[in-house]
């Protein structure tokens, strides 16, 4: 049994399958509506969603599967003082595969080592969000034609930001793709990011304050939110949460086949002038959201493409 818990649980071939079928679904997903009649799956969110779960439900949906589940941690026993291991215990009798995000970093790790059902990691506090990289690489490789030679940007709440993390991970693996990490100080991608992922693949990257600097170079511009819900104090939210914000203006500096993603929510980081502009791509980014966790979901529980 496979779990998703790492963009790096998959192998690069493996990742390029998943992303030709999200591509196949794309252009004829009436073909996939019965592939997984009479499975279900479970979505476990201990901490807010809305593009994560509702688009994992609509991938089940979407392929004749149904779904179950608890959108808060309050309104499940975690609140009574129920472990991780036993409500996962329990959720593999009641389902095929189980969507978990929360809060806490290792969350989905210890949920897959008790469980008897596929885990798919949803987002696990600041550490990874696996299934946003897959639609940020299916995103990325449907703009671009490919994942490799590209100088990305990913700009604001790099300490705190799982999708930032796993985005890197996944990246890595591709020849010559090089990174501009923008930020404040304060919010500079974790220790183990730069040295044990970015250093120890001898990937190209620099790391910079200045946003407008960066424009003129990058392929892809990642936004991100700055993180309010893991900030230990309020100040410090409120002084950086500004940090950035992406305007009309600055989109000049940038190139006309550069393309600005965004896992969303957007607070104000981008402000909503640039959506107009062709090269804001994060609505079509939460689209492939559904195709590429269809896929997942396909994979996972073994379902054979339909001929
Ligand atoms: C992201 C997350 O939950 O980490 N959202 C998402 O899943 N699309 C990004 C965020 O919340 O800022």
């Amino acid at each position: 049994m496979r779990h998703l818990l790492n963009p790096l649980d998959f192998t690069v071939e493996e990742i390029d399958e998943l992303l030709a079928v999200a591509d196949d679904i794309e252009k004829d997903p009436s073909r996939y509506a019965h592939v997984c009649d009479g499975k279900k799956l479970a979505t476990c969110f201990y901490e807010p969603s809305t593009r994560t779960r509702l688009s994992f439900e609509s991938a089940m949906l979407n392929l004749g599967g149904s779904v179950l589940g608890f959108s808060s941690a309050d309104s499940s026993s975690a609140a009574k003082g129920e472990s991780i291991a036993d409500t996962i215990r329990v959720i593999s009798c009641y389902a095929d595969i189980c969507a978990m995000r929360h809060p806490k970093e290792g969350s989905a790790l210890v949920a897959s080592l008790h469980s008897g059902i596929p885990v798919i990691n949803a987002g696990d506090g600041g550490h990874q969000h696996p299934t946003q990289t897959l639609t940020d690489l299916l995103t990325i490789h449907s703009l671009k034609g490919r994942l490799d030679h590209l100088t990305v940007g990913l700009c604001g709440d790099l300490k705190f930001g799982r999708t930032v993390h796993s985005l890197i991970n996944a990246l890595v693996r591709y020849p010559d793709v090089k990174f501009v990490l923008i930020s404040p100080p304060e919010l500079r991608v974790p220790e183990y990011i730069r040295e044990d992922v970015l250093r120890a693949n001898h990937i190209e990257f620099k790391e910079l304050g200045n946003l407008d600097e960066a424009l003129p170079e990058l392929d892809i511009l990642y936004m991100t939110r700055v993180q309010r819900e893991r900030f230990f104090n309020e100040e410090d939210y409120i002084r950086l949460k500004d940090c950035y914000i992406l305007t009309p203006k600055k989109m000049k500096l940038a190139r006309e086949d550069m393309f600005v993603l965004h896992p969303l929510p957007r607070v104000n980081e981008i402000s909503v002038e640039v959506d107009k502009d062709p090269r804001a791509a994060y609505f079509k980014q939460a689209q492939y959201g559904v195709y590429v966790r269809m896929a997942l979901i396909m994979k996972l529980l073994e379902v054979k493409q339909p001929c």
